[in-house]
């Protein structure tokens, strides 16, 4: 963002007088307000209407949108633009869901053709998996699946498995090996049989350590139960840019699928980094995850922005975090089988937006990238929801309901219903002194304890947040879903004018990582600083080396 954007000063004087904007009264004086906040997008609803905005403060944040160039911004990506200006690449995860038919010309290639061809492969070899063609090296049908990847090629792949269980192919199982604590890798092959399992080795780079680590363990575990070298090709498959480096681990190119460096490890989970899920419910599934991605995109690239779901979300963390002063995001998913999805958008948000130089190298000059945090309802409201209701910080909350459950079970879902629009409703209306004092006169309460307990017992209220709802998890509204969530994290970008495409600043600590590990062997602590240097002789001191 920049101070010279024309509808700046005016947000600026409007959040000045924020506190004269009351929710409630407002939801009183204009009957509308709930609809005229409301927006569908397939499957998807967004309910905005309890946010702290009223007309002018949507009119200068949509104005903040044109000056950032946000029409011509979305077009860019879905033309496939070098928006990733640092690493000279265009984003084009859009296109992973694109109509199949659809021709995309970037730089004199036709992406689409590339994705069409990596879809074929992908089918073709769940086909054969699930018939059997492809089986284990005794000849049993392959039903354990692995995915070994960390960060966007496991974050993103773990939220679709969870939350599209339900439809899972039945007889086949998944697993996910990220960490490279080695207990992670331990406790999955402890379930595994290896005549029956598949592992896919999902690395944009082949290059990151927990996943070769991991990938490594699994192939000794496979060995040291009695499989020879050659039935690696039976059991290991890669997904990566890196072709050469999968080969030289042991993959066959007949199992090599592709990804291509204009999709971004975190929104990569609808390409072939997506082969696991497809193999466990089925390409069909997939394809309509696909589809309810594909339903935002449309929208987010034609829609106007006063009617622009992501456009509105991504304007309103703006709102927060450059105007009032908001530091976090609290994504509060009502669904048990979303609840790694806060972990997602921590990674798609944060290492997208997570930026203190502009495109051009400059500094910032707002604040970016929201902490973003979260988890699941009910267990949160028994855990961190006290200070989202009498905390000091202002947190916007993202709650995500499905009116309807795979799982229902006596009442169970219409309490969970009940629960998150009382926890929004808590948040909007609060609860004054006066009613406090009340209710605690009501009880019989002298009238010297109510004074000292009625403080502590008032909830201020007029807190914002957001209903993102949907019919039920199906495939497309987790597609629409996402989509969502990753437009949103690129309106940011544009207001801020920085790059969501790249992470830098992961860089630093793998390199460290690497002097670390070899002090750590050696006792060389030269160069080290002094807490450091400590931290590394008590390690070897405790392994006793
Ligand atoms: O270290 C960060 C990161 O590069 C992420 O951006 C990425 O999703 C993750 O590591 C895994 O990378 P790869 O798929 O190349 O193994």
């Amino acid at each position: 963002m920049t101070t010279a954007f024309a509808h700046h000063a005016q947000l600026q004087q409007l959040a000045a007088n924020i506190s004269e904007l009351n929710m409630l009264q407002l939801f009183k004086q204009e009957p509308a307000r709930a609809t005229k906040h409301l927006l569908q997008v397939g499957p998807l609803q967004f309910d905005y209407s309890k946010h702290l905005i009223n007309d002018q403060i949507m009119q200068a944040l949509l104005g903040l949108a044109e000056d950032a160039g946000m029409q011509p911004a979305i077009k860019a990506m879905f033309a496939g633009e070098t928006l990733n200006n640092t690493e000279q690449r265009a984003a084009l995860h859009v296109a992973l869901r694109a109509d199949e038919q659809q021709t995309l010309v970037v730089d004199g290639q036709d992406l689409m053709a590339e994705v069409r061809a990596a879809k074929a492969k992908m089918r073709a070899f769940v086909d054969r998996v699930h018939s059997g063609e492809h089986a284990g090296y005794t000849g049993k049908r392959l039903t354990q699946i692995v995915n070994i990847g960390i960060g966007g090629s496991f974050l993103g792949p773990k939220v679709v498995s969870d939350a599209l269980a339900p439809y899972q192919i039945k007889g086949m199982e998944i697993h996910f090996i990220a960490n490279i604590d080695g207990a992670n890798a331990h406790q999955v092959l402890a379930q595994l049989d290896p005549e029956t399992t598949l592992f896919v080795i999902s690395s944009k780079s082949f290059g990151t350590l927990e996943t070769l680590s991991n990938a490594n363990t699994c192939r000794k575990w496979f060995l040291a139960t009695g499989a020879k070298e050659e039935h690696i090709k039976h059991h290991f498959v890669a997904v990566t840019t890196a072709e050469a480096k999968a080969t030289a681990f042991g993959i066959d190119a007949e199992n090599l699928f592709p990804m291509w460096d204009w999709v971004g490890g975190r929104y990569s989970l609808w390409s072939a980094i997506g082969l696991p899920q497809a193999l466990v419910l089925g390409m069909p599934i997939f394809e309509r995850l696909l589809t309810g991605a594909r339903q935002m995109d449309q929208h987010f690239v034609n829609a106007p922005l006063a009617q622009n779901m992501p456009v509105i979300a991504g304007l309103l963390s703006v709102w927060y975090h450059n105007y009032l002063d908001s530091q976090a995001h609290a994504v509060l998913v009502y669904d048990e089988s979303l609840k790694d999805l806060p972990n997602h958008l921590q990674q798609l948000d944060m290492e997208s937006n997570g930026k203190s130089a502009k495109k051009d190298g400059s500094p910032v000059s707002a604040q970016t990238g929201p902490v973003i945090w979260g988890g699941v309802g009910t267990n949160g409201q028994h855990a961190y929801h006290q200070l989202l209701h009498q905390g000091t910080r202002l947190i916007p909350v993202d709650f995500i309901l499905p009116w309807t459950s795979h799982y229902e079970t006596a009442e169970h879902h219409p309490w969970l219903v009940a629960n998150c629009l009382a926890q929004a409703q808590a948040l909007l209306a609060g609860r004054s002194l006066a009613e406090v004092e009340q209710e605690l006169a009501a009880k019989g309460m002298p009238a010297q304890q109510i004074a000292e307990l009625a403080p502590h017992k008032v909830i201020a209220g007029n807190r914002p947040s957001s209903l993102i709802s949907f019919d039920l998890l199906t495939p497309e509204a987790l597609g629409a879903l996402v989509a969502f969530y990753e437009h949103r994290t690129y309106v940011q970008s544009v207001i801020w004018q920085i790059n969501a495409f790249d992470q830098w600043g992961v860089e630093l600590g793998k390199v460290m990582g690497d002097r670390v590990f070899e002090a750590l062997a050696t006792g060389d602590i030269q160069g080290l600083d002094g807490s450091t240097a400590i931290a590394v002789n008590h390690y070897r001191l405790a392994r006793k080396l």
